[in-house]
């Protein structure tokens, strides 16, 4: 799985308490392809044992700095990406002054791949001048700092210094083994999710659609370093770690969101399943079933490409999705392009097994100018994602 499959990972885990979530955040590393080696502090050690990082790796933990000599050499320079996590008071410390006094830390001394610290303790440590200074000093070598988050800490304590989440470190470990990319610093938007449209106080006019390939195409961008704004009807899956989530509701209020931010963009992607209906006039209150089954009339529901087109800049890519079924669906969602004069246009099948909607996978055809149609395998939509991207990066234009 991009971008981990075929990387070396180092994960060095310092004497926190959260390192029982470093356990957790090995699982997902290897599960995303990585080879991972993990070096523990004496520290620790104390908390999490060797053995559960040997059994989820299926490689050697490193302990001891004069176990096998020369490995902090070998290890440092094999690592494509460094994570610490938890990062100690006393880790960062050691790390900013240059302090090379154990496994870990020698480690990370030859490396010359990102670090990634994920520090985790007390808030009162975290607050400490001494730790501000030294984190300070670490962003200054190039590091990066994921968290620490607010919330629950030992003791039944409350505040800053909670260690990032599994998923966050590894989002931010796999935008650093992405590195520079053409996509670096765009400003992209991402429309994801169904609309929800009301016909009555409680009752709604939605879709099937469960946000999966959009929140899979924010991701993607994010980790290619760009600037994303994800503007998501109410999806059924959880958000990706990054790019900068406004939740909407209607179609109007998608609407209004793409149109605040289209001036600005260099990509804009419409993966959302907006409503093509409203009502006209929701009622108030609620539809009784003693008064039988409602007249419902609907209207056109706003068009959100249709009404923000005009304030794209011009060097805009613009990325339309298309749901068609029949013999001529390539005919309707190459007149869908053409029309609204898009990039691309990705056409899903409406009734193809592993694609569409709810589905975790997807099987897609680009349709670019030029007649120029590029069909994709069916593959989970995070791969799926990629493969689009890849096939847009060379028409991107800059402003
Ligand atoms: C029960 C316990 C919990 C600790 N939790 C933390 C912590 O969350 N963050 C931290 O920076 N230090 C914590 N410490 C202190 C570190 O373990 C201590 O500074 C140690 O020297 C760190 O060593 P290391 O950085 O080499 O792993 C804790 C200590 C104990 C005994």
């Amino acid at each position: 799985m991009r971008p981990f499959a075929g990387k070396r990972v180092l994960l060095g885990v310092a004497g926190g308490i959260a390192a029982y979530k470093s356990a957790e955040l090995a699982r997902l590393l290897v599960d995303a392809g990585a080879t991972l080696d993990v070096v523990l502090t004496e520290g620790g050690s104390r908390f999490v044992t060797p053995t559960t990082f040997e059994a989820l790796t299926g490689r050697p933990v490193r302990l001891s700095l004069w176990e096998r000599p020369l490995d902090h050499v070998e290890l440092g320079k094999a690592a494509d990406v460094a994570i610490v996590a938890p990062a100690t008071a006393d880790l960062l410390a050691k790390l900013a002054t240059g302090q090379a006094d154990d496994m870990l830390t020698t480690t990370l001394l030859v490396c010359t791949a990102p670090v990634l610290l994920a520090p985790a303790m007390n808030f009162r440590m975290l607050e400490h001048p001494a730790t501000q200074r030294n984190l300070t000093r670490l962003r200054e070598f190039g590091h990066i700092v994921v968290g620490p988050e607010y919330g629950a800490l030992a003791e039944g304590e409350a505040g800053w210094g909670r260690m990032a989440e599994p998923e966050t470190i590894v989002a931010y470990a796999g935008r650093a083994l992405e590195g520079r990319t053409p996509w670096n610093g765009l400003r992209t938007l991402v429309t994801a999710g169904p609309t929800r449209e009301p016909i009555d106080a409680v009752r709604v006019l939605t879709n099937r659609s469960s946000g999966r390939m959009g929140y899979a195409l924010a991701a993607s961008l994010w980790r290619r370093g760009a600037a994303v704004e994800l503007v998501s009807g109410p999806a059924s899956v959880p958000p990706p770690v990054g790019p900068a989530l406004r939740r909407v509701e209607t179609a109007e209020e998608m609407c209004r969101a793409v149109s605040r931010a289209a001036p600005e963009l260099d990509a804009l992607f419409m993966v959302a399943a907006v409503s093509d209906f409203q009502a006209r006039s929701p009622v108030a209150g609620k539809f009784r079933r003693a008064d039988g089954p409602p007249r419902i009339e609907l209207e056109a529901a706003p068009d959100v490409l249709g009404s923000v087109r005009e304030a794209l800049p011009t060097h805009a890519l613009v990325v339309g999705f298309a749901l068609e079924d029949g013999d001529d669906a390539v005919d309707r969602a190459e007149a869908k392009r053409r029309e609204r004069n898009l990039t691309c246009v990705v056409l899903n099948r409406l009734s193809e097994e592993g694609a569409g909607m709810e589905v975790e996978t997807n099987r897609v055809a680009l349709l670019f100018a030029g007649d120029r149609r590029v069909d994709l395998p069916t593959a989970p939509k995070t791969d799926v994602a990629d493969a689009i991207l890849d096939h847009l990066e060379p028409l991107l234009r800059r402003d």
